[in-house]
């Protein structure tokens, strides 16, 4: 498989070696909210990208120096920037890839939830633009709240009439990320081995990691799996209270969306072997909405990935069911926003 690594050296501008293979840097990104705590190093990340030939950077505001700064880096892609509602268009123009990290973050004692109000609009304004302007493209949403911000933007896919629900990702990364360095902490394990899928949503109870399927396969005792799935849960929030009003995961939140995008390219560009956690449209439960593992390719989601929900432990059997409620509810809420508008 072809695996573009982010660690790569850029050989001549637009060009990247992959044993002896030259090969055309070839995708445009684009990322909305550029100019923010996640946006800023996301960029970074996506510029060291050997798949990447353009870089649109796009915020309301502070995005011209940005991108002046990140297009000095000798790596294959041109970087450009777009400011306001003016210049949105041409930002997504022919875009592959459109990443939305736009909107405000929490601050403590603040749910995600709380966040609905503004970043509802944000959302629904950034995915109109996408649907006119690149609508085959793959969006990536990152506003929170998740569980609502990914119905809203397929309500406005649909009714844009170009709604793709294999190109539309809730990004789930960080809470996989996560999972992942806490349980090699806890059991002593090296950390690239090891991958725990999260299922569910991205808002308390609604992130589920299944413990029981790790990778490598590793035991728990009771108490090791309840600490760990809170942790894992609350870890957003131990951030947000670490920074204490100025805002919430941005750094390990930029390498969670950057593995993502890596992801997406490695699959837009025929690697057959990538899978990730992704919240996406989905029929594994009686929720349509519903973060699992996935196959990505060329035309986005290939497969859900229904084994992980399998022979789940009693404790993530009874977790999966007290998750449900309060997603179905973050998703009726998102649909409705967009459904009641005039
Ligand atoms: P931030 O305030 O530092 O940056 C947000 C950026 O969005 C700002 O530069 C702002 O100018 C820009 N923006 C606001 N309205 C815009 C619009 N209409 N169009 C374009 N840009 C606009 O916030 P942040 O820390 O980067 O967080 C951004 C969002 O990501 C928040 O909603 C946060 O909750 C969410 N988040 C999600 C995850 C996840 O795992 N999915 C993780 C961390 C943060
Ligand atoms: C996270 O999980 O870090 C993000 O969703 C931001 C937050 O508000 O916790």
């Amino acid at each position: 498989a072809l695996r573009g690594s982010i660690a790569l050296k850029a050989q001549k501008p637009n060009q990247r070696s992959y044993y002896g293979l030259q090969l055309q840097a070839s995708y445009k990104v684009a990322i909305l909210g550029a100019a923010g705590g996640i946006g800023q190093p996301l960029a970074l990340l996506v510029k060291m990208s050997p798949l990447v030939s353009a870089l649109n950077l796009y915020d309301i505001a502070n995005v011209k120096g940005v991108a002046a700064d990140l297009s000095h880096c000798n790596t294959p892609s041109q970087v450009l920037d777009f400011t306001g509602p003016d210049e949105l268009g041409n930002c997504l123009k022919g875009v592959n890839v459109v990443v939305i990290p736009a909107g405000v973050p929490r601050k403590p004692g603040m749910t995600r939830d709380d966040l609905f109000n503004i970043n509802a609009n944000i959302v629904k304004t950034l995915v109109e633009a996408a649907a006119d302007n690149c609508p085959d493209a793959f969006i990536h949403i990152i506003s929170n709240p998740v569980n609502s911000t990914v119905p809203i933007a397929a309500e406005v896919l649909k009714q844009k009439g170009v709604y793709d629900p294999k190109k539309l990702f809730g990004v789930t990364t960080l809470d996989v990320v996560r999972a992942n360095t806490f349980v090699a902490q806890k059991k002593n394990l090296k950390l690239i081995d090891v991958d725990v899928p999260v299922i569910g949503g991205h808002a308390g109870i609604t992130i589920l990691p299944l413990l029981s399927k790790t990778k490598p396969s590793v035991s728990f005792t009771d108490e090791e799996v309840e600490e760990l799935t809170a942790r894992i849960q609350n870890a957003g929030t131990e951030v947000v209270e670490a920074k204490a009003g100025a805002g919430s995961a941005t750094l390990s939140m930029a390498y969670a969306a950057a593995r993502f995008v890596e992801s997406s390219l490695r699959a837009l560009d025929g690697d057959g072997d990538v899978y990730e956690c992704s919240y996406v449209q989905s029929d594994l439960t009686d929720l349509p909405f519903f973060a699992s593992r996935i196959k990505l390719g060329r035309k986005g989601i290939e497969a859900l990935i229904p084994s992980d929900l399998q022979g789940l432990s009693e404790y993530e059997e009874k977790a999966l069911e007290a998750l449900k409620p309060e997603l179905k509810a973050s998703i009726e809420k998102g649909i409705a926003f967009v459904q009641k508008q005039p």
